[in-house]
This record gives C-alpha cells, structure tokens and sequence, in this order.
C-alpha cells in the first residue's frame, strides 16, 4: 500500500488556499493509502516565535485537521516533537547532505533575509530535519505545494546518498526515495485583493484571504470587496486573474470543473452575482469546518489524547527505521533483532 506523508506548519490561521490545497488533499489521503500526518512544531522553531503560542497553534491546527475530516482510525496524526525519532534522523543524515545545497535553497534565503535578529542554524537545517519526517516513514509520496519542491529534492538526494554509501548492495535497510505529490487544484488559489499572487499567510493584508474559521459574514464580505476589472464580463484567461480566481474558489468550493461552474454562471448578471455564488459555495464548504473545529478545540485533553496515540503509532513505524540506519551506518551497538 501507498504511504503518504505529510507536514503542516502549526499556524491555527488556515486559508482558503491551504485548505483547499493541503487539508482537503489530506483528507483524500486517507483512502488512497496509509496517511501519515504531522504538525511539525520543531520546524517553527527555526524562526522567531511565542513558546506559549506555539503551544496552543498545534492544537489550534489538530483540531482543524480533525474538523476538516482527518479520522484517527484511519490516519496516524500526531505532533513532530513527540516522535524523537525525527531529530535523531535529522543528525544522521546531516552527514549526506551538503551545506552548499543547504544556503542554496530558496526558501533558507527569503527566511533568513526577513529575519531582524538571528539566522538561526535551525533555519539552514530546516530541510534536513524535514527530509527525515519523511525517510523515517519510508514514505512513498509527500502531497505539497510547489513551493516545496527544491525541499523534496533535497530529501531525495539524501535518500539516494545514504543508500549509495551505506546499503550499496540494496537490500531491507535502505531508504525510500520519495516521489512529489502536488495538488493541481490548491496551487491556483490567489489573494482576493492582488489576485496575481497566490494567497499567502503573511503577505499582504487580511481582506485578501479568507480563513477557514471565518464567520460566514466576513467571508462574504471579503468575497464583495474582491478585486475583479472594469469590464463585468464572466470569462477566464490570464488577462482576468482576478474573475478567474473567483470561478476557480467556486469551482472548488463546489467540487466541480471550472467548465460546470462556468456554465451555472451563465444566468449571472455581473460580477456582483458571481462574487454571491462563491461566498455561498465557500460558506457551504466552510461553514460546517467550523462548526466542529468550536467544538473539538474545547477540549484540549482529547486533542492531547489523538496526538499521543498518533505519536504512539508513528513512533513504531520510525524507531524500526532508525535502527536499521544507525546499523548501517555504525552507529551505535549494531542491530539485533
Ligand atoms: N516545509 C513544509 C511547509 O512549509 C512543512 C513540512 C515539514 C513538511 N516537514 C514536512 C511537508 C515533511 C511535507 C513533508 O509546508
């Protein structure tokens, strides 16, 4: 069977675009494959944060995750810092990995330059530690954004190396060299405001995205105020970033093709009533996620509860894996069992 694994970054602010994009391709997971799903708290850490915060943001997005269907029994989610076995790996696999290909990596230069104080080590090491959420799994495929991609290659290189060097032969301690999943659908979604630029959770400012805990009056409201042209004419092209958004959020919403969701649009006398059309679909997708993720936050010890049991599982899986590492590697007292 296929294992998927993923990480999300425990911001308890969702958008429209990760949820389309991320939560929902998640969701799907669960009965593609073997689901492995991890709020990756020591990834945060690389940048400056709130410790108290950061705490309460796991529990923030497990209860999202959970609300938007992730199913305990049919998934393993749990929260990075609980399974140390990923740091471990992170250490181990520091030794195949190259600190050109680390300083080189887009994502380490935009972080480090928007950072005021420190450029943490921790934020050159970020793509390893992430590399190794996924190796430690074995993982067959990794569903993220594009905007991961130099991340994924990175992981695969290591993969390779470690293989190359310390299982030449091939054979039951190698590693699984993990293929690029990227949702087709999620990636179009752009900002309401500056519809040329996808929807971002630090750029530009809130009337721009809707979030997925958004009552359902702001959510029309942002969808009012979205920024379309001068011309009140229902087409899709690249001179139309922002009617074409819209249709494609509708699309979406919908769960339809953008050609469905054209021709339910053929009745609409302008922009106004398109920009209704979505907020009602995006308020009917939405909506009920919120309603349960009320509920399921109140209880922070069950949440605390799935994430332990999550880890308990996701633990098995690891250790098994890092044993057979450090054996490879001669490390430690040499594998047993
Ligand atoms: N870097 C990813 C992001 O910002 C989050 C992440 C951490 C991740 N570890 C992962 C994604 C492992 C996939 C697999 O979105």
């Amino acid at each position: 069977m296929t294992r998927i694994f993923s990480g999300i970054q425990p911001t308890g602010r969702k958008h429209l675009g990760n949820y389309i994009g991320a939560i929902r391709q998640y969701v799907a997971g669960q009965d593609r494959g073997e689901a492995i799903y991890c709020i990756v708290d020591l990834h945060a850490v690389t940048v400056r944060y709130e410790p108290a915060e950061l705490r309460e943001r796991v529990l923030d997005t497990a209860a999202i995750l959970l609300a938007a269907g992730l199913d305990p029994d049919r998934c393993i989610l749990f929260r990075q810092s609980d399974v140390e076995e990923h740091t471990y790996l992170t250490w181990l696999l520091t030794s195949v990995t190259a600190v050109g290909e680390l300083d080189r990596m887009h994502q380490f230069k935009s972080k480090s330059a928007a950072q005021r104080e420190l450029v943490s080590a921790g934020l050159l090491f970020y793509p390893v530690l992430m590399a190794s959420d996924v190796l430690v799994y074995r993982a067959d495929e990794v569903p993220v954004g594009e905007d991961q991609r130099e991340h994924i290659e990175l992981m695969r290189e290591s993969a390779r190396r470690y293989n190359a060097r310390f299982v030449p032969d091939g054979g039951p301690k190698s590693l699984v060299v993990p293929e690029h999943r990227i949702p087709q659908v999620g990636a179009r979604i752009m900002d309401l405001q500056e519809p040329t630029r996808k929807m971002s959770t630090t750029v530009g400012p809130d009337e721009g995205r809707v979030y997925v805990l958004d009552e359902p009056d702001d959510i029309l409201k942002k969808f009012k105020r979205a920024v379309t042209d001068s011309e009140n004419e229902i087409r899709i092209g690249p001179d139309k970033p922002g009617v074409t958004n819209l249709v494609d959020i509708l699309a979406a919403a919908r769960d339809t093709t953008v050609e469905e969701a054209l021709a339910s649009l053929e009745g609409a006398r302008g922009y106004g009533d398109l920009k209704v059309a979505v907020a009602e679909a995006v308020i009917d997708m939405l909506a009920p996620v919120r309603e349960r993720y009320v509920a399921l936050r109140a209880d922070e010890a069950a949440l605390e509860a799935i994430l332990a049991a999550g880890a308990e599982k996701a633990r098995a899986i690891a250790q098994d894996t890092l044993l057979d590492v450090r054996d490879a590697m001669g490390v430690g007292p040499g594998r047993t069992a």
